[in-house]
């Protein structure tokens, strides 16, 4: 024991001595590698066969670098006692001065494409992850600069980085933050390297767009009530150029004879608003706006039909539709999408008070239909009511809501989609191809009449806010709902209360509010404006 104690000593001294060495020749000659904290991730595809001694084969990056570094890149991998499987990292130093460490990472089969099954594109979905895991663990040893290879999706890699890298961590002690890390695209020499930039770019706007989701649905509900999302959203989107926002308040709510949004904003000390936002690319391809809605209760206590404690902290979020909204909002301004898009963000909060809307109360909605609140904890629908009415008034082509609304879509898809219920087969087709190139998936749901007779049956108004039938269809009964409330032929609801948080469904995203479906609502709006 104390041989090799006297041993460790003596080699560390060695080093030491090597290193000071080092040092003073590199400085002559270059920058050392560390003190640059610029990292390198490479990919690799998995062998075609499962054939044990084929080796992997090199991206167009990895082949350039490993080239370049007189084929250290094929030597290190060498010295691993196995291949890489997918989704795995490893990392190396000191094989080329101007990256203190490179992440080599696995992404898969290169032949990995749309799955019939799995509804998605297993390639772009692969390289997401695989730039992900580099990209933090590059992070966590220190790196702040990261040169990513494209992988032959400059997209999908920049979307897997730049998401990987979302924090919420502005009300924790500085010296605690994460490292912010700067991204950015590997030069492979591709003969299009314009393009591949572009791409880039796309995929790191789309990111943003989601993170920003993420930001709000993440920020709790005392820092972010209506009034602050009011003004967050309208310095942000401001900044873009292509939106104008106006900000309606409880006096225009009522002018409009809201009745729905008033009686959940009732029960709080937080004046609610209704955030109108007109966005307007170059040369816009359609006629009539399309229209999004987002779900804005920025805290969900239930109200009088009170929630339980356990996990309500996690109703922060409940305003993860208007948040998506924004990010797409975002999103679209950046890409300069040459589209007419208006916003409507219903928000308040659904508190329990003296003055809060009591089970068997009657409301007025826009429309003049009366509903019967049984259950206070079912107000999505209320606001979303009134919003719905008012998006109409400007003739869209569509309208496309999308809202935290149910648990019961949790229960029936989880994570794994958002639940779509839409009159437009057409418009189902291109929003389920948006999904299954983002990855972030859609799934169909009925919006049969079966749904319609349960929420029509009301002992006192025209409509419940609950379906007779229980907790049964809970999220489609809700669907059936809002639709009493539009009349457009092209209207889709998307229900995101399952895919709200990421436990570790989805690699690329971090524990935490997810910002789904914010990319795939952009990629769907960028397909209508090419049709
Ligand atoms: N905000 C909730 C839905 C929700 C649940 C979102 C879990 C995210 C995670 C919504 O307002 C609600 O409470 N819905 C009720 C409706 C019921 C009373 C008909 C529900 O899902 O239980
Ligand atoms: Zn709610
Ligand atoms: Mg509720």
């Amino acid at each position: 024991m104390a041989a090799s104690l006297r041993h460790m000593r003596g080699t560390k001294h060695r080093l030491s001595r090597l290193w000071r060495g080092l040092r003073d020749c590199n400085a002559a000659c270059f920058t050392t590698s560390a003190t640059r904290n610029k990292g390198l991730v490479l990919g690799l595809f998995e062998p075609e066969e499962e054939n044990d001694n084929a080796s992997p084969s090199f991206t167009r990056a990895t082949q350039n670098f490993d080239d370049k570094t007189k084929q250290k890149v094929t030597h290190h991998l060498q010295l691993l006692k196995k291949n890489l499987k997918k989704g795995q990292t490893r990392i190396f130093y000191d094989l080329d001065p101007e990256y203190s460490s490179v992440a080599v990472t696995c992404v898969g089969k290169k032949s990995a494409t749309y799955d019939e099954v799995e509804g998605m594109d297993m390639g772009r979905d692969q390289i997401r992850a695989a730039v992900a895991s580099s990209v933090r663990q590059l992070q966590d040893i220190g790196e702040t600069e990261v040169s990513v290879d494209p992988c032959g999706d400059a997209e999908a890699a920049a979307e897997g980085g730049h998401l990987a890298l979302f924090v919420y961590q502005e009300l924790k002690a500085e010296k605690s933050h994460q490292a912010h890390v700067n991204l950015e695209c590997f030069n492979d020499y591709s003969s299009n390297r314009d393009k591949v930039i572009k791409q880039w770019k796309r995929g790191k706007i789309l990111a943003d767009g989601q993170n920003f989701a993420r930001h709000l649905m993440e920020m709790p509900a005392n820092k972010l009530t209506p009034s602050h999302f009011v003004d967050l959203v309208n310095t942000r989107l401001t900044n873009t150029n292509r939106c104008s926002v106006t900000v309606r308040d409880r006096k225009w709510i009522e002018s409009q004879k809201m009745g729905s949004f008033l009686s959940v904003a009732k029960g709080s000390v937080e004046e609610p608003f209704l955030l109108e936002v007109d966005y307007k690319g170059d040369n816009p391809s359609n006629q009539n706006p399309l229209a999004l809605v987002g779900k804005g209760i920025t805290f969900d206590t239930g109200g009088i039909s009170l929630k339980p404690p356990a996990d309500m902290d996690k109703m922060r979020a409940d305003m993860g539709g208007a948040a998506c909204v924004s990010g797409t909002l975002l999103a679209l301004g950046n890409l300069n999408i040459p589209l007419h898009v208006k916003a409507f963000i219903p928000l308040c909060e659904n508190m329990v008070d003296g003055r809060s809307t009591k089970p068997g109360d009657v409301v007025t909605a826009m429309n003049g239909k009366t509903i019967q609140v049984d259950n206070t904890d079912a107000e999505g629908r209320l606001i979303l009511a009134d919003a719905l009415c008012y998006a109409e008034t400007f003739n869209p082509e569509l309208i496309l809501d999308m809202a935290t609304l149910t648990g019961a879509i949790d229960v029936a898809l989880g994570a794994g989609a958002t639940g779509v219920y839409t009159n437009s087969l057409s418009m189902w087709e291109y929003l389920q191809k948006a999904g299954s190139s983002t990855g972030d998936r859609m799934w169909r749901m009925p919006l049969f009449n079966h749904y319609t007779k349960q929420v029509t049956k009301s002992d006192l108004a025209d409509i419940n806010n609950i379906g007779s039938g229980g907790r049964s269809g809970g999220s489609c009964t809700a669907a059936a709902f809002l639709r009493e409330f539009v009349t457009n032929k092209q209207w889709m609801h998307l229900d995101i209360a399952g895919v709200m948080m990421n436990k570790s469904d989805v690699p690329y995203l971090s524990k935490g509010m997810a910002g789904r479906p914010t990319r795939t609502v952009v990629e769907f709006l960028q397909l209508l404006s090419q049709r």
